[in-house]
């Protein structure tokens, strides 16, 4: 069965704008995110949530006590392999890993370089809001560089487990998580 299903992210118009002053102009960068239709598989989306989920489980956080699980399918791998992982902690605390990254970066090491769904789950956490349950900056900026950069080709979706029985996830995509991210020029 086929349960490809067309969403559009929104757009976000927020316009620049320059204020003057007796010491110089500051300047307040806007935000411009055409609106975008992606496509997306629910069935494999109700199952990477799932997959996210069982890998919390197998979080090392003795230290927050908060599990987190990621699962992750790559565009550029052929075979839609699930790579999976969670958050390991230490007592070191710097050193600590959140789940999404450990999960990117093992799809990374295959030589994958383009996400197509990451999906998170803060189990500990499903009936919070929205900014309990997604990733962390650190990981916005790790996700941001294994997408394509072009707003309208950019085909890597986030997905973020919700509490609700009735809902599969919000979705969401790192220009509109990570609007100003870094991008190393060289
Ligand atoms: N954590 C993640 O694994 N992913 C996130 O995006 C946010 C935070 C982990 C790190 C730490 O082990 C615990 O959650 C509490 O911050």
């Amino acid at each position: 069965m086929n349960e490809t299903v067309e969403l559009t992210l929104p757009a976000l118009e927020v316009p620049d704008h320059r204020v003057e002053t007796p010491a110089g102009a500051i300047r307040v960068p806007g935000i411009r995110l055409p609106e975008k239709r992606v496509s997306v598989d629910a069935a494999l989306v109700a199952k990477l949530i799932d997959h996210a989920r069982e890998a919390a489980r197998l979080a090392h956080a003795p230290h927050s006590d908060f599990h987190v699980g990621a699962a992750i399918i790559m565009a550029d791998d052929p075979y839609a392999t699930i790579f999976s992982a969670a958050n390991i902690e230490n007592s070191s605390y710097g050193v600590t890993v959140c789940g999404e990254r450990n999960a990117l970066f093992a799809a990374a090491s295959k030589g994958f370089r383009r996400v197509r769904y990451l999906a998170l789950s803060t189990v500990d956490a499903l009936d919070a809001p929205l900014s309990e349950r997604s990733p962390c900056g650190a990981c916005r900026q790790a996700i941001r560089e294994f997408t394509e950069h072009d707003v309208a080709i950019d085909e890597a979706l986030i997905l973020i487990d919700t509490g609700d029985p009735g809902v599969l996830c919000d979705v969401m995509d790192i220009q509109r998580l990570l609007p100003h991210g870094f991008t190393f020029a060289g």
